[in-house]
């Protein structure tokens, strides 16, 4: 398959390929810019037109390979400048828009396919049958896609990988660095130790979880570090957020290093980067744009030369999480929602105390309470409470009150680059409400959080 990708055709330095490529008789099928790279190569024509489609749009397609058992009429996601307006000699227009003429194309006879607008996004509702037509009968490639073999061929790679050796994984408490590191247990056993830093910002219950199933669950060897005093002292009088951000960071890496070389010479490192990591940072080739750098808090310092082992860098994290079940990982780790490096840190306004933490915990607990107990968990991209460096007034029986608000955020998001704020329901909102004015004495206010990103963004640091 060839992607679309922000570039003409025309321009300089556009990605090309082989044109000896489209001769092999390999179902190749263009998408977008991909469409218009298979049209040039193989005898089509590409103009700028001075028509740019973007958005939503009507599609009229006949039936052939890519469109079988679709409907006639659709809407599919359309993003383009160029335009095929010549296709390939010997093909035929299976599709058009009222302003794109030639929307997809069949070249039977050479297996070359292209589509003008975006299968692959949401947008495109029939998008994804469309693939499957692709993928099932043109290319005739099964769907054999299942957890089980990948963990059978991770767990051949890493023995290769590692031999004998010893190998050391950070767990963070999220699905990615959980499923790395039972890989590498599955595969090299007792070889493996995992250290899990605790810096303390963790939500209610989530430290001792992450220790109940990977020691008492799993028994992988593993090393829980409580550093929470060591972390809470770095940020005494810290209200900065990149300040926060950093401290955090650097005591990570120190506490981490620490902990590393108390176990000795140790030179394998389980990482949990995803493929979409792998794309985010400009790819292997460093041809994809680069759509944002990385802001993994937590992360390990570059100058630890140790070698990576990186099981999960050919899955996406829906993957991720069907192997993890595959593995018998729990429901709630399996599931569980993004969680930034710097945690609870990030959603204290102002500096993180103690005693502040204890108040955003317990409200955060509420929070996710209701949302699980509602349904709402796993609709969400991230649901959890942030606690402002204010005060206002209230009264409770007889009683003036000076106390924090709370601030709930919901949003729904594919990829958190964009977010949109849930509308969860009013009930919803106000058991939460209630819950949290009434069980948390500092607290006299609950707020919604009515922004999307952007303007803004997920956290509020
Ligand atoms: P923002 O707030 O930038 O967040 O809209 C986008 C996504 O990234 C998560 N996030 C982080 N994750 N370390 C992480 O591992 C961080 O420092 C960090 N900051 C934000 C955030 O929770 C959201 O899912």
């Amino acid at each position: 398959m060839l992607s679309g990708g922000p570039a003409s055709v025309y321009a300089d330095g556009a990605p090309r390929i082989d044109p000896a490529i489209l001769d092999l008789g390999v179902p190749t099928l263009g998408i977008c810019y991909g469409m218009q790279l298979i049209a040039l190569e193989a005898g089509g024509r590409v103009d700028r037109t001075g028509v740019s489609e973007f958005g939503k749009t009507d599609l009229r397609a006949l039936q052939s390979e890519l469109f079988r058992n679709l409907p006639d009429e659709q809407s599919v996601w359309m993003s383009h400048r160029d335009s095929v307006v010549a296709a390939p000699e010997g093909s035929e227009v299976t599709a058009g828009s009222p302003s794109t003429p030639i929307a997809a194309f069949e070249h039977r006879e050479r297996r070359l396919y292209g589509v003008q607008f975006h299968p692959e996004v949401r947008h495109t509702p029939h998008g994804q049958d469309l693939l499957k037509n692709f993928l099932y009968e043109v290319a005739g490639a099964p769907p054999a896609w299942t957890p089980a073999a990948v963990i059978e061929e991770q767990v051949e790679r890493i023995r290769a990988q590692v031999g004998a050796e010893r190998v050391l994984c950070a767990l963070s408490g999220g699905v990615d660095s959980a499923v790395a590191a039972l890989l590498v247990h599955k595969a090299v056993g007792d070889q493996l130790t995992c250290v899990f830093v605790d810096h303390g910002f963790m939500r209610q219950g989530e430290a001792e979880q992450v220790v109940e199933t990977f020691d008492g669950h799993f028994h992988v060897p593993l090393v829980h570090v409580r550093a929470q005093e060591r972390f809470l002292s770095r940020l005494a009088g810290v209200t900065d957020p990149e300040e926060k951000r950093a401290r955090i960071g650097e005591e990570f890496i120190r506490v981490f290093e620490e902990e590393a070389s108390k176990l000795g010479d140790v030179r394998h490192l389980v990482q949990g980067t995803l493929y979409s990591d792998v794309i985010e940072s400009g790819g292997t080739d460093g041809v994809a744009a680069k759509i944002k750098s990385h802001h993994n808090v937590g992360g390990l310092p570059a100058d630890m030369r140790m070698e990576l082992v990186e099981p999960l860098r050919t899955l996406f994290k829906d993957e991720v999480r069907r192997v993890g079940e595959e593995l018998g990982m729990p429901e709630r780790m399996v599931w569980r929602q993004p969680f930034p490096g710097p945690g609870l840190a990030i959603r204290i306004i102002g500096e993180v105390t103690e005693d502040r933490l204890a108040v955003l915990r317990q409200a955060d607990a509420i929070l996710q309470e209701e949302v699980r107990r509602a349904g709402w968990y796993r609709k969400l991209w991230q649901s959890f409470a942030v606690l402002p460096a204010i005060k206002s007034v209230g009264v409770q029986g007889d009683e003036r009150t000076y106390a924090y608000p709370i601030v709930i955020r919901a949003v729904t998001s594919e990829d958190a680059m964009t977010a949109d704020w849930a509308r969860l329901p009013y009930d919803l909102l106000e058991t939460i409400s209630s819950r949290i004015i009434n069980e948390i004495p500092e607290v006299n206010r609950v707020a919604l959080d009515i922004s999307s990103k952007p303007p803004s963004t997920i956290e509020w640091e």
